[in-house]
């Protein structure tokens, strides 16, 4: 393994068992269980990243002045590792991953890190554990990659000089355990997630923290999810819950799909960026663009748009079928999954799982 730290390896004296890990692997739900080990790198401003370690997963010693606690210096990933028909496991494009997370630490005023060391951090915790990759369809390994500030005090003026990058894992089934069944979705009018110039393309703890009272407002509103609008006009569509949003106009031969531009306010989701060089290559036209909350609506009315979903890592494909507001209601299509959500979804879900060619070199083998 090429990296540029050797890793100290301690194995757990206690791993699960055969039988614990297969009860929990027949119904994983959603980060709700853990692997039996864990990675740690220190940095520190004198010494850059070092002290990496594979170690049991467990609780860690904190002081509580740890800035992190005070201040939310802090950031995270999400990939999985999948499991291939020949028994092999594979990651998906980690390296988008461990560009996206230097893009967030500059943010953050964090250190970025080598990504090669993030990759061999995330791939020697999958060879280790990789027995807790699931085979069910649909099932995978969740991992997540985080990084926080461990400097001690509580003073603002000079940034943090110690962190903690630790990688965990989880055995994972679906992110919404209905499945493909559409969600509906809540226009937040009252909460925004991002303005321009702050953190919505940061995938900083902090914009999800902000987002659990839109979220329980959605809920409380009988929806599944909120949509988040722009923070200006209130009108521009941003992101659905945790997810990019893809729009769906026409439908068969002539049918061409957008989805809001990255304008520093939307996560740069990888399965956004998937689907946007898969779409064409299925003669799917797709294009990054704006669209308004009038011309989601109006587009349904008219029967332009016909399908409408959100995209991420955990959830991978979600179709909307509904979206509620304070003064409007309407409904996507017929509210069922539609056929370019679909053919989309088994595309990617192929290639993540071996069951198709992957001529985009996305796929990553470990083991
Ligand atoms: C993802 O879909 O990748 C996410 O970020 C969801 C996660 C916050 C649970």
């Amino acid at each position: 393994m090429s990296s540029t730290l050797d890793f100290e390896i301690t194995l757990t004296e206690r791993p699960a068992t055969a039988d614990e890990r297969a009860r929990i692997l027949a119904d994983p739900g959603f980060g709700r269980h853990f692997t039996d080990h864990m990675i740690t790198i220190r940095y520190s401003a004198d010494r850059g990243w070092h002290d990496a370690r594979l170690e049991p997963y467990g609780p860690i010693p904190m002081d509580p002045a740890s800035q992190v606690f005070h201040y939310a210096q802090e950031l995270f990933e999400g990939l999985k590792a999948y499991r291939q028909p020949d028994g092999s496991v594979v990651t998906f494009r980690p390296f988008m991953n461990a560009a996206r997370m230097n893009r967030t630490a500059r943010r953050m005023a964090m250190p970025e890190m080598p990504e090669q060391l993030f990759v061999d951090a995330v791939e020697l915790l999958v060879r280790t554990d990789h027995a807790w990759v699931p085979d069910a369809e649909g099932h995978s390994l969740y991992l997540r990659p985080f990084m926080f500030a461990t400097t001690r005090g509580l003073g603002v003026n000079s940034p943090a000089d110690e962190f903690l990058f630790m990688v965990i894992a989880s055995p994972s089934g679906l992110y919404y355990p209905r499945g493909i069944k559409p969600v509906s979705v809540w226009l937040s009018q009252d909460y925004t997630r991002a303005a321009p110039g702050g953190t919505g393309e940061a995938k900083f703890g902090g914009n999800y923290a902000a987002s659990f009272a839109g979220q329980a407002e959605a809920v409380a509103a009988g929806c599944d999810q909120v949509v988040w609008l722009d923070a200006v006009e209130h009108r521009w569509v941003e992101e659905v819950g945790s997810m990019n949003l893809m729009f769906v106009y026409g439908s068969g031969a002539r049918a061409r799909m957008l989805t809001p531009a990255l304008t520093g306010t939307l996560l740069a989701g990888v399965t956004r960026d998937s689907m946007l060089t898969l779409a064409p290559d299925l003669g799917i036209a797709a294009e990054e663009g704006k669209i308004s909350i009038e011309e989601w609506q109006s587009g349904c009315a008219s029967g332009e748009i016909t399908e409408v979903f959100g995209c991420g890592t955990a959830a991978i494909i979600s179709p909307v079928g509904h979206v509620k507001g304070n003064d409007r209601e309407w409904t996507i299509g017929d509210g069922e999954p539609g056929e370019i959500s679909m053919r989309l979804r088994e595309e990617l879900i192929g290639i993540q799982y071996g069951t198709r060619p992957d001529p985009y070199g996305w796929v990553h083998k470990i083991v």
